[in-house]
């Protein structure tokens, strides 16, 4: 099974790469813009694609054929997204559907990543058969995307997430778990939110699950994110990850999003449902303590200048 993975230097897209490296069977074609930016450079093909290029969208995916692309590249910042539309429509909208256009005709399972943003947030934990109400450009985008790909063929499965945690191999982009560690042990004081209640997920469970729908060409909308049971609000999220580290909490100031006054509009709770998940993908999400502790181990093991 040949499978192309979009955005292979985001935080998702390398450890698919990774995992996928473990899974017996699967041919890998990492494609991300510009360089390669994974340190392990053997067992996979690595092929520049911009995909908001539709020429290259659909040379690449002419040439490669894949049995099935997880399409993890984005836009991803929210605020970034809310003062770019039209770059944010470009890379989240129209280039989601240079790649639909290039696996017409095909049997190609297309896996779209996408986020509880789609919700408004007045209703959480939500389940897949939920009704979205997006806030926010960014959120909006994401539902323009979910519906072409449904729109678009039978063989499909769009996986949606909430805040995604973990440790890649290059430091370029930062998230909840990394910023709180690593500004609290350079003793700088953060601003937190307190009306806003999300549960993290693992970089390495979404993977598994992405792979575990690939594998079983699972179709339909599945949530995955972290346990029900960590969903909290982020000023406690972040306050656990503190005391995981041993790190000064009195650091955290509390702030609600009208103080924090963001360019985008949040959800207040999202949280999935994640009986589905766990029913059609195997699915089963560490804790975030177990999470930490993971991350923990993969910190040690990176050189210092990483
Ligand atoms: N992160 C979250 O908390 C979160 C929450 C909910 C949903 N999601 C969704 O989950 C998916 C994966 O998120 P992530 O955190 O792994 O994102 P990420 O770390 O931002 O990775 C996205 C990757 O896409 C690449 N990219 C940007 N423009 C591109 C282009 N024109 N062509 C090809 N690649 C391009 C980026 O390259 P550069 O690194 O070179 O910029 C980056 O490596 C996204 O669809 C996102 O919307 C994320």
């Amino acid at each position: 099974m040949k499978i192309l993975i979009t955005g292979s230097n985001g935080l998702l897209g390398q450890k698919l790469v990774y995992q996928l490296l473990q899974t017996p069977g699967i041919t890998v074609i990492a494609t991300s813009k510009g360089e390669n930016r994974i340190s392990r450079k053997d067992g996979y093909e690595y092929l520049s694609l911009d995909i908001s290029n539709r020429e290259e969208v659909l040379n690449i995916i002419g040439k490669v054929k894949p049995d099935c692309i997880i399409n993890t590249a984005a836009m991803t910042n929210v605020d970034a997204c809310e003062l770019d539309p039209a770059g944010c429509k470009a890379l989240n909208v129209d280039a989601v559907n240079f790649i639909i256009e290039a696996i017409q005709n095909s049997d190609t399972h297309l896996i779209h990543l996408s986020t509880d943003f789609v919700f408004d947030g007045e209703d959480g934990p939500y389940s897949e058969d939920d009704i979205p109400n997006p806030l926010s450009v960014y959120a909006k985008s994401k539902l323009e995307s979910e519906l072409a790909v449904m729109n678009s063929c039978d063989n499909w499965a769009i996986i949606r997430t909430i805040i995604i945690y973990g440790v890649t191999d290059d430091t370029q982009r930062s998230n909840l778990v990394l910023w709180t560690k690593s500004s609290l042990e350079q003793h700088k004081k953060i601003n937190v939110i307190t009306d806003q209640f999300r549960s993290p997920t693992l970089a390495e469970d979404l993977a598994d699950a992405c792979i575990s729908a690939a594998l079983r060409h699972a179709k339909g909308i599945f949530h995955v994110a972290g346990p029900e049971e960590d969903t909290d609000s982020i000023i406690n999220l972040v306050k656990k990850i503190a005391a995981f580290y041993n790190l000064d909490t009195s650091l955290i100031n509390p702030v609600s999003s009208d103080e924090l006054k963001q360019p985008a509009k949040r959800p207040a709770r999202t949280g999935f449902k994640l009986d589905k998940a766990r029913r059609e993908l195997g699915y089963h999400p560490h804790t975030l303590p177990e999470g930490l502790k993971i991350i923990s181990s993969q910190l040690e093991r990176k050189p210092a200048n990483q």
